[in-house]
Order: C-alpha cells, then structure tokens, then sequence
C-alpha cells in the first residue's frame, strides 16, 4: 500500500522558535519515516507580511538549516522552497475562483493581520488561506502536521477542497490538522501574554539559534507567582506552559520531581527555572552548532534545494494534470 502523503510548511519570517519546533517540527521529524513527507519554506506567503527581500535569503536558507538540524533527513522527504514550484500557484488560481470574500474576510488571522499592518490590507493577504490550502491540496496530502493556530486555515482548506471536489469531480482528499497523540499544540510566549513568534515579544521567545546566556535569561525572566497554596491545584496557564517545555527538554525523574513538588506546595520556581534553562541550553546546542555549520555550506544547501523542488515539482505536476482535467481545461 503507498503511504498516506504528507505536507507542511514554515514562513521565513524570522528565526524559528520553540514553538515552530514543539508545534510543528517534532512531528516532522517522526513522521518522515511512515510518512510520504513534503516540508517546504513559505516564502511567497512571507510576502504578504514582509514584502522587503532583503533578509528572504538568509531566512529561507536557515529555516532549510534548522530543520535538518532538528533531524529532518532531506534523502527521505521532499524539502524544499515555495516558490520553486509555480504549480501551487496555477492551483492557487483555480481555488481562489472558489473562495469567497465574506469568509476570507472572517479569517481570525486576516483580521490580526489588519489590525497589526492596517497600512497593508493587501489582496495576498485575505487570500493567505487559498495558497495554504494550494499548498496542502497539490500534493493530496492527508495529513498536515501544524500548531494549534492554524487549525482554522485547515478547516479552510478542507472546504475548498469539497468545494472543488463537488464542482469538478473528486480530485483531493479531505486534508486533516495533525499531532501525534494529542491536541494541537500552541507553546505560550514566556511572560505569559499570547504565543511564542517569530517576530514579535521576542524577549519572551526562544529562538533555536539563541546562545546559552540568552537562554538562560530569558527563562530566568519567565513568569511564575508565589506557588500554589492548596495541594494538587491546576497550574496556571503560564506555569503549565513551563511545564510543557520541560517535558520537552528534561528527563522523566527531573519531571516528576517538580511536578510532586508542585502538587505538595514545594515547588521553588527559582530552582525550577534553573533547571529548564540548564536542560534547555543541552537541548538547543546540538541543533544550533549543526545549523550554523550547515548554513555555511551554500553548496549543500542548493543541492538540498534543488533536489526537493524536483520531487515537489514532479508531484504537483501530476495533481494539476488531474485538476485540468477534472476542470475540462485539457483542450490538446
Ligand atoms: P508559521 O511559519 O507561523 O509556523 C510554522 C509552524 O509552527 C507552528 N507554530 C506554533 N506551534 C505551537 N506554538 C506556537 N507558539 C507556534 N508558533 C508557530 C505553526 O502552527 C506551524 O505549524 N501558515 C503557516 C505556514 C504554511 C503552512 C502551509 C502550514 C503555509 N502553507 C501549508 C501547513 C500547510 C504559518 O504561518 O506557519
């Protein structure tokens, strides 16, 4: 039986954090081995936010870096960038013609997007879902392996897809937001006031490339309270989300040493904190030394590049074939 295909992608908006790997790249990394496995950089959606490409380079090429670095094997999934494959835009196209206006406009991130850039209300960016859902749709990918803030575009894709389907004929199958096990992630930004990003309440966020001070700090600076006073109480939110990065990071003894701690109102944050940072800081030093040294071989990275646009490419080839002709637009 071939394997249920697979697909998901990262903006080069600015460095990866752990949110990006705990929400997304983890689950890349255990998926390559059952999965067929398409990941790619979102560089033409970076446009709707970041239309300066200056920096597009170095990001697409880091974000290229750090997944590897995180483990992703290039020999065993398809990796590679967006734009080098213009079939998505050919189906982008078509979906758009599907897409309407009320629901693109009722998009939770549309309207954050407007809110933050209101000076930048552009087409690409109300039509943001339509690409993702190109995206997922030209490789028929099953699964989509995300962070719990794109659970929405998901949805979204999913109606398009029927939409299509219902018009034209059965051409994809329906696409489904995936983590092992579990609810979506969303990892909270440290001081507690929405999620880790790449670009904002950076000070709050930990980036994969962070050097060990920075880390150390700014988990020293994340926010705690004075403790629980009444045994087994929930933890709250900013808490629990420390809690989640240690089980990331630290080893099952240390887990549930602060865990009981908790529950019998013993905890000391202080200690609890420094032994996040210390985990963290062994966590993050492969990945990041792996990383630089990949990003300095340029010739590495093109091979890697071109070799996953090539099987991207030969992939979406065959959907749009389907979806021409599914469509009727097949006049040779
Ligand atoms: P992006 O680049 O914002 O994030 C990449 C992945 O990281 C996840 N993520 C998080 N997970 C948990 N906690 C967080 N704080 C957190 N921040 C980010 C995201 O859910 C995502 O899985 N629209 C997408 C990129 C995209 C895409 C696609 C994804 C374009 N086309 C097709 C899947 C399929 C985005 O902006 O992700």
């Amino acid at each position: 039986m071939s394997k249920e295909v697979v697909l998901s992608g990262i903006r080069p908006t600015g460095f990866l954090h752990l949110g990006n790997y705990f929400g997304a790249m983890r689950n890349y990394v255990r998926m390559q081995d059952e999965y067929n496995c398409y990941f790619f950089v979102a560089d033409w959606h970076s446009l709707t936010t970041h239309p300066d490409t200056k920096e597009l380079r170095n990001s697409v090429l880091r974000v290229i870096a750090e997944n590897i670095a995180c483990g992703l094997d290039p020999e065993k999934v398809a990796l590679y960038v967006q734009s080098d494959v213009p079939e998505i835009a050919e189906l982008y196209m078509y979906l758009n013609m599907l897409a309407y206006k009320g629901e693109l406009e009722k998009t939770t991130t549309f309207k954050e997007k407007v809110r933050l850039q209101p000076e930048n209300v552009n087409a690409g960016l109300l039509t943001y879902p339509v690409l993702m859902a190109a995206d997922i749709l030209v490789h028929r990918a099953v699964k989509v392996p995300v962070g719990k803030d794109q659970e929405q575009h998901l949805e979204m894709a999913r109606n398009f897809a029927e939409r299509f389907n219902h018009r034209y004929g059965d051409v994809f199958p329906s696409p489904q937001a995936f983590n092992y096990g579990t609810e979506l992630v969303k990892i909270m930004s440290l001081d507690g006031t929405g999620k880790m990003s790449k670009s904002e309440n950076q000070m709050a966020t930990i980036y994969l490339a962070d050097d060990e001070e920075l880390v150390r700090k700014k988990i020293m600076k994340a926010k705690t309270d004075s403790g629980p006073t009444e045994a087994n109480s929930v933890k709250p939110d900013y808490i629990e989300n420390l809690f989640t990065l240690m089980g990331l990071v630290s080893t099952p003894d240390v887990i549930e040493k602060f865990n009981t701690d908790f529950n019998n109102c013993n905890i000391r944050y202080g200690d609890f904190k420094k032994q996040l940072a210390e985990d963290m800081v062994q966590f993050l030093k492969p990945i990041r030394e792996k990383s630089a040294a990949i990003q300095e071989d340029k010739a590495y990275l093109g091979k890697i590049i071109s070799t996953g646009a090539d099987k991207a490419r030969a992939n979406a080839a065959a959907t749009l074939k389907a979806v021409r002709e599914a469509m009727g637009l097949n006049y040779l």
